[in-house]
């Protein structure tokens, strides 16, 4: 059974009709907001620049601060406003910024009053009071998005807890069977710190620590609850937390639970039809909000970033045309799946009606859902019509609702909503009422640039899950070669998580192993500069594809050996296939070599290999960063002596099995795991050495490049130096910054991977305006991380890997402690004494020139430093001499354009997380003594591994200019 079309059009007019009544008049304030949202559209770019300063806004603590954003924000587009708007722009600075900061505030508050119902109870109250009056019920959302800290979750579970009876003595019955008056909507992911969608058993148990409590509540003053959907990488943790405790003894039989569902999704009619078979099993109905979905620009970035499909359709009518099947499929399911349809669309709303009757279903069954201050027309048209409507209402402070302010505003501007359509440009009915017309093909791939990074894990999704575990337990250990007789020359690898698991062994090379790896190697130099680029390419293209096969099988290795988490190992297979591929693509481009001819001269400048080349990686990325140069050195045709980390051999043997897999041959690339000290002379100091490409500590990258320098007996070349050497990365955190973002860009950047990454932040430098509300956000954040080994999807922190860097580290901190005030120490409980474990720890108002001597600290400490302001915080982020990462979080366009100029690093980052490269799109590197060398990842670096050479041949023989074709 469809709806007919022409009953659709029939009521979507006699709605137009009704919405005429009760449009807006100039003496109401809602006239001037929909008139100045009107206005607004004309200018699109002084729009966007309006939406930018009221996300600023709530952040900024002094008038000043105010004034001088509008004025950042305004000024480059000054030249589209209004001759009036231009005028009073120009005298802003002179008038007194209190004057300005009180004007602007009431009106953010103007703003938001349209959308939010505020915090306190009793203006709550009278709202909704008046919507009762008007006949329309409601349902109550508590403003609590990203949520970073437990107290933070608590505060949002409080809330509800104090809502609803105070609901339930105020609110009225609603008019139709079994409907509670009280309803409220929450999202799952406010009610922990860590909405862990890789972990499904521990997202669970602490969402529903918190939710269980909420539903009792709500039990006991006859409410209603629904649970809001979010992003895509939540929905299914989600459902499965719905459906779980909606399954357990004392919700089973209580129908006054309900959960939205995104018709903007692909997998929305699936998931629906999931739900139906479960509520079914469960045999009590359950509400079921069909909404469109609200975060839709932002799926389309997420998967276009990550080389994901898009997990939304496309094209708006796709959505809306897949909201009327599944309103279709609410109805035929009615019973069990009680619909609310959630729209301001006149046409969806219409469709419902003509469906709803078509199928003979009594009207008080489905309800209507709209926004608090959207559409008011549309309810009051609705409720007219008998209609029951629910109003959304939004309730809390402005800063935590800022992101939901600044959504609304962009859903009534956005120029493919019906609420600018239908309300700001009031569009004929008979065009906002036509059935939406889907073009072929509509599901259009997201594109991003022409090389396409390798796409991660999406370990929101079950199957990645499982094939993660899976690998996991498919680990054995790995006994290299037979290990050799004598048990004092093996090197076993332990998981660092768990000492008392071996990860597999090893024969340690000697000083000679090592000689004699090189004197093979320098017979392979001739062979392998002559093989053709197009095979060496193919090796690297053949390496990438395998890689991309036994992906989980690296991972899983990365997470047993190095103690990665499955993000972060996951993320290194990523990285090792992008370098195979991008270095492939550049080696086509520079095997064309450069051809320059003039009448009578060819030449030609081509690459040649080097020669023998020592990669010596670390132990933070013994797949990504040793396989890395190792391909490098490879595809530009220079045979490679491998020397992986002490620490992680077994991932080095494993990728030294796959580069032979690939087609290199067998001394062409060798495998030499030992420690540095004793293979380290016989692979630097040797003749044959023509190249190292090393990453690691600056003492010993400096001390490579000094051996290099040197003539030796029988060296024949000045050998090449390509030293990686870490850094002491800063954030800046400016005035203007976004306190949520910043809090936990740097709990990413500092404590993701225990901080062991070279770009990992090591000092965080905080605008004095916000440094209290910072660290206390931020230490209540690194408290949240639960610690524990990195198997476990739910552990955010695992163990160091290298022991003596461990016991070092922790004299250190031990030392520190005696300076510094020490703000946080992190407990490791039973993990302590099992592997090698630090603690995440946290200084508080360092003295930058008093850290300046910590620089040699790694791991997971993190200074935080107090500054004045901007030019503060830039000499302190550039006081040191490494300059590798760095990062800014600030929203004002003047700071963020002087940081891009004066913050000097290889890698800068604004507005987000400081780890984390991509290859090709962020080629990664330093200078000062973060490293010598081209970034990896980028255009050039592999010219470092070549020889330019360039042959010119007179082609002008007695006067006869002989053609480059006709060239032998
Ligand atoms: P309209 O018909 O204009 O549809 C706009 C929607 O179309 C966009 O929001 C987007 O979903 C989709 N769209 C826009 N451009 C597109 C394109 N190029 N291709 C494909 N699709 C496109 N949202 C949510 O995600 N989770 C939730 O829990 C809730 N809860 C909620 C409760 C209530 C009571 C309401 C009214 C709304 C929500 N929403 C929501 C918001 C909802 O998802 C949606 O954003 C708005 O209601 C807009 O949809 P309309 O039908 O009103 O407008």
């Amino acid at each position: 059974m469809e709806a007919n079309e022409s009953r659709i059009h029939e009521l979507g007019n006699e709605l137009f009709r009704s919405m005429r009544r009760w449009a807006p008049e100039p003496w109401q304030k809602m006239w001037w907001h929909d008139w100045g949202m009107a206005l607004s559209l004309r200018r699109p770019r002084v729009q966007r620049q309006l939406f930018r300063f009221i996300d600023t806004l709530p952040g900024l603590r002094r008038p000043e601060a105010i004034r001088d954003h509008l004025l950042e924000y305004m000024r480059p587009v000054a030249g589209e406003l209004p001759e009036a708007a231009r005028l009073l722009l120009n005298v802003l600075p002179k008038l007194p910024a209190s004057w300005i900061a009180a004007l602007i505030r009431r009106g953010a508050r103007e703003l938001a009053g349209r959308f939010l119902l505020g915090a306190d109870g009793e203006t709550i109250n009278q709202h909704l009071g008046a919507l009762q009056q008007q006949g329309l019920v409601y349902t109550i959302d508590w403003l609590g998005e990203a949520v970073l800290t437990e107290a933070e979750a608590d505060a949002y579970q409080n809330e509800y807890l104090r809502l609803l009876p105070t609901l339930a003595r105020s609110s009225r019955a609603v008019s139709g069977r079994d409907v509670p008056a009280v309803n409220v909507s929450l999202k799952l992911s406010a009610l922990t710190s860590r909405f862990e969608p890789a972990d499904v058993p521990g997202t669970m148990e602490r969402v529903c620590r918190r939710l269980r409590p909420i539903l009792r509540a709500a039990q006991d003053a006859g409410a209603f609850v629904n649970v809001d959907m979010e992003h895509a990488a939540y929905r299914d943790v989600t459902l499965r937390i719905f459906m779980a405790v909606a399954d357990e003894a004392e919700f089973r039989d209580w129908p006054n639970i309900g959960i939205a569902i995104q018709a903007y999704l692909i997998e929305s009619e699936a998931e629906l039809s999931a739900l139906l078979a479960w509520v079914e099993r469960r045999g009590t109905s359950i509400g079921v909000r069909l909404v469109k979905g609200a975060y839709w620009d932002y799926e389309q970035a997420v998967a276009a970033g990550k080389g994901w499909p898009s997990p939304v359709f496309s094209e708006k009518a796709a959505t809306d045309r897949n909201f009327e099947r599944l309103t279709r499929f609410l109805l035929m399911n009615w019973r069990m799946l009680r619909p609310a349809i959630a729209s301001h669309n006149v046409r969806s709303i219409a469709h419902t009606i003509a469906l709803r009757e078509a199928l003979g279903i009594e009207s008080h069954e489905v309800e209507f859902q709209l926004l608090y201050g959207m559409a008011d027309p549309l309810k009051h048209a609705l409720v007219a019509m008998g209609e029951r409507v629910r109003v959304y209402c939004p309730v809390g402070e402005l800063l935590p609702g800022i992101a939901y302010l600044v959504r609304r505003l962009l859903e009534n501007t956005s120029n493919q909503g019906f609420v600018r359509a239908g309300y700001l440009e009031h569009r004929a009915p008979e065009e906002l009422l036509k059935a939406p017309m889907v073009k072929e093909n509509e599901q259009k791939p997201v594109q991003s640039c022409e090389f396409l990074n390798d796409a991660p894990a999406d370990f929101s999704r079950e199957e990645n899950r499982q094939r993660m575990e899976a690998a996991l337990i498919r680990l054995q250990p790995v006994v290299v070669d037979g290990c050799g007789s004598d048990p004092s020359r093996w090197l076993v690898s332990t998981d660092p998580c768990d000492f008392s698991r071996e990860v597999g062994r090893v024969r340690l090379a000697t000083l000679e192993d090592a000689r004699d790896a090189m004197s093979r190697s320098e017979s392979m130099v001739r062979i392998w500069r002559e093989t053709t680029w197009k095979e060496r390419i193919l090796c690297l293209r053949r390496l990438g594809a395998d890689l991309d096969v036994r992906r989980w099988d690296f991972a899983a290795r990365l997470v047993r050996e190095v103690g990665k988490t499955w993000r972060e190992a996951d993320a290194e297979v990523g990285e090792l296939i992008d370098f195979c591929r991008y270095y492939a693509d550049r080696a086509e481009v520079l095997s064309r070599g450069v051809a320059v001819d003039k009448p009578g001269e060819v030449n030609d400048t081509f690459y040649e290999a080097r020669g023998v080349t020592v990669v010596i990686a670390p132990w933070n990325f013994p797949l990504a960063i040793l396989g890395g140069m190792t391909v490098a050195a490879l595809v530009t045709g220079n045979p490679v002596v491998m020397k992986p980390a002490e620490q992680a051999p077994i991932i080095g043997w494993e990728l030294y099995q796959a580069l032979l897999a690939a087609g290199i041959p067998a001394g062409v690339i060798q495998y030499l795991p030992g420690y540095g000290e004793e293979v380290g002379p016989g692979l630097v100091n040797h003749p044959a050495t023509a190249m190292i490409a090393f990453t690691g500590s600056k003492e010993v990258g400096l001390g490579l490049n000094r051996q290099a320098a040197m003539a030796l007996e029988g060296r024949r070349q000045v050998v090449r130096v390509i030293a990686e050497m870490g850094g002491k990365n800063a954030i800046i955190v400016d005035a203007s910054a976004d306190l949520d973002a910043s809090v936990s860009g740097v709990v990413a950047s500092a404590f993701g991977y225990q901080g062991q990454k070279c770009s990992a932040c090591s000092r965080v430098i905080v605008h004095r305006d916000l440094y209290d509300e910072f660290r206390d956000r931020l230490v209540a954040a690194v408290a949240a991380l639960e610690l524990g080994p990195a198997e476990h999807p739910g552990h955010l922190f695992g163990p160091v890997i290298d022991v003596e860097a461990r016991d070092r580290l922790l004299r250190q901190i031990a030392e520190l402690r005696k300076q510094h005030r020490c703000l946080y120490e992190g407990q490791l409980g039973e993990w302590a004494t099992r592997g090698s474990w630090v603690p995440p720890v946290v200084f508080d108002e360092v003295d930058p020139s008093s850290w300046f001597g910590q620089e040699e600290l790694f791991g997971p400490v993190l200074a935080l430093m107090r500054a004045e302001d901007l030019s503060e915080a830039l000499n302190i982020a550039n006081g040191t001499n490494y300059c590798l990462t760095g990062g800014c979080y600030a929203r004002s366009p003047e700071a963020l354009a002087r940081v891009r100029r004066e913050f000097r690093v290889g890698n800068l980052y604004l507005n987000r997380g400081i780890t984390g490269a991509l290859v090709y799109r962020q080629p990664f590197g330093g200078f000062g003594l973060s490293g010598i060398g081209s970034k990896a990842g980028g255009p050039d670096y592999l010219l470092q591994f070549c020889v330019p050479r360039t042959v010119t041949e007179n082609t002008l023989i007695h006067g006869m200019v002989i053609e480059r074709e006709s060239q032998s």
